[in-house]
């Protein structure tokens, strides 16, 4: 299934399309298209072009897919341990001059919009993730401290959302929702509420 947003709303197809699915085919993501993923995600913008971005990826089966999983809240783990591709993503913290980058999450979150909308393109939907223990990331997944952990991917093509247990197969086919334009875009620094 394909959760779109209003075709009314005159989006461009690929803005329309994505989603955060749960539900994957049981297939795995070919290396040439998240290839093309990762260019995606390497030509979004970032302050002083210093692309603070950073992705390990497994694919299922693989011991890197396990030790991903295995960090994620089990209100996550039980639908997305069963995805094609799980991603940590993380932020260098600092400039390669060794000052700090606060922009440093908000290009990685750029980067990680790049990488989904491409994937959209060759039917590919991600899930990013905030729910996992950071604590027990930061153990099992033995990285430097200059870089922070910043979510979880799961990615794969569309599976059908009979294949989840409740509360997920629910939610894969609850109608999207979001606030109006008009709540959050102003003419005037006044008018934010
Ligand atoms: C940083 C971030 C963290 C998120 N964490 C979770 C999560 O832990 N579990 C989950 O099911 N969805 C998570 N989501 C997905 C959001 O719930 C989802 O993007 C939102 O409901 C809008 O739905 P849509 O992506 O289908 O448009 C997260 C999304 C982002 C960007």
């Amino acid at each position: 299934m394909i959760k779109q947003a209003p075709n009314e709303l005159g989006l461009h197809p690929l803005l329309q399309k994505r989603w955060s699915a749960r539900s994957f085919e049981q297939k795995h993501i070919p290396n040439d298209k998240l290839q093309i993923m990762f260019q995606a995600a390497a030509w979004s913008s970032s302050c002083m072009n210093e692309q603070p971005w950073r992705f390990v990826y497994g694919a299922h089966g693989s011991a890197t897919h396990e030790l991903i999983a295995s960090v994620l809240m089990p209100g996550n783990a039980l639908w997305a341990k069963e995805a094609p591709l799980l991603m940590a993503v993380f932020a260098k913290k600092q400039f390669d001059d060794g000052s700090d980058n606060m922009h440093a999450w908000h290009d990685v979150g750029a980067a990680c919009t790049s990488l989904l909308l491409q994937g959209v393109a060759f039917g590919i939907y991600g899930h990013q993730m905030g729910g996992f223990d950071r604590e027990k990331a930061k153990q099992v997944f033995t990285y430097a401290d200059e870089y922070d952990i910043v979510s979880i991917i799961a990615l794969g093509f569309l599976g059908e959302a009979d294949a989840l247990k409740e509360p997920f197969r629910t939610r894969e086919v609850t109608p999207r929702t979001r606030k109006e334009p008009a709540s959050f875009a102003f003419e005037s620094f006044e008018e934010i509420t």
